[in-house]
């Protein structure tokens, strides 16, 4: 195939799924110019793109015939095998790409390339890491996991949805395993958060400022998380800024505190215990990282 015509045919483009962030992806390849094809579950909302310039596929089977590439977006990876796991997808299948943007498991992922690779199609798993407004800015990151050759085909057509695309290997369960770790750490500092509010409530101090001086201490924070997770990787856990005791008596003082005041204290009450385990297990005196140790 000829460059040329290569270009041409990554014109056109099928989005599957037309919730609140498949109909923002449908979007922007419209506003680009594309050809794009759309394909819903509930045909009202494909009817309703169709009004923005997308053309309507009957089916799933017609939408991916319609493309080169389909994007897929939808709630999940069972809904997404409701969508496509029929004999009629699997007969157009055959020298297309599917990238799925739809959240799952790496054994989802790892389904998905087996099955795909029986109908001689090519494929990428992704993570969007951003909400439906917050697509196609610099910043805007997509983890995105498959053969390297897939990804180096379609990574024009994905800049288009961000700039922040992050192609994190061969490996195709790899996107979704690095969307659950950012996922986990995203819920285990939110519940940090509201650990916060309630000692911020429990002296009526202004939840503004609390978010204001959480949110400019998040860079710094940022900066130190990736500093413990190179000393996890390269298993150096001798002490450059502050030993793990000092995090142990900060941890103590936050139960001692929430209990004093009738607060609920079964997270601080949770990290005190993993780190009076690493303690107990002679890592008081190694950084904070060390704690590692003790969840794996
Ligand atoms: N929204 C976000 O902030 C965000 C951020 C990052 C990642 N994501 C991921 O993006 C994906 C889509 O999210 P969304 O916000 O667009 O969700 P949504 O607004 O709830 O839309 C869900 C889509 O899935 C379709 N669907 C559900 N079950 C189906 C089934 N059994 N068969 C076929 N289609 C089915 C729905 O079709 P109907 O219209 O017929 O119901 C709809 O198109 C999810 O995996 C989500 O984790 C979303």
């Amino acid at each position: 195939m000829t460059i040329k015509k290569m270009k041409t045919q990554a014109k056109r483009i099928t989005v599957i799924g037309l919730g609140n962030m498949g109909a923002a992806i449908a979007r922007l390849y419209l506003n680009k110019g594309y050809r794009v094809t759309v394909w819903n579950r509930s045909a009202e909302k494909a009817v309703a793109m169709q009004a923005e310039g997308a053309e309507i596929a009957g089916s799933p089977e017609a939408a991916v015939a319609a493309s080169p590439v389909t994007i897929i977006c939808v709630h999940n990876y069972s809904a997404s095998n409701d969508a496509l796991r029929h004999t009629a997808v699997e007969a157009v299948l055959n020298g297309k790409t599917l990238i799925q943007l739809s959240t799952g498991s790496p054994q989802d992922a790892r389904d998905a390339e087996n099955w795909l690779a029986r109908f001689g199609a090519a494929y990428l798993d992704g993570a969007i890491q951003v909400a439906p407004e917050q697509m196609a800015q610099p910043d805007t990151t997509i983890l995105l996991s498959g053969r390297e050759e897939t990804f180096q085909a379609q990574a024009e057509l994905l800049a288009v949805l961000g700039g922040g695309n992050t192609y994190l290997g061969n490996n195709i369960g790899a996107a979704a395993a690095m969307d659950l770790a950012t996922l986990s750490y995203v819920y285990g500092a939110y519940l940090g958060f509201l650990q916060g509010v309630l000692f911020v409530d429990s002296e009526q101090l202004d939840l503004d400022v609390y978010g204001k001086t959480v949110a400019r201490m998040s860079a710094s924070f940022g900066q130190f998380l990736q500093h413990q997770g190179k000393a996890i990787a390269r298993q150096q856990f001798e002490v450059t800024q502050s030993p793990m005791s000092i995090s142990l008596e900060a941890i103590d003082r936050i139960v001692d505190a929430a209990k004093t005041a009738g607060l609920h204290a079964a997270l601080p009450e949770l990290i005190a215990g993993l780190l009076h385990k690493a303690t107990a297990a002679g890592y008081g005196n190694e950084e904070l990282a060390a704690l590692i140790k003790v969840l794996r």
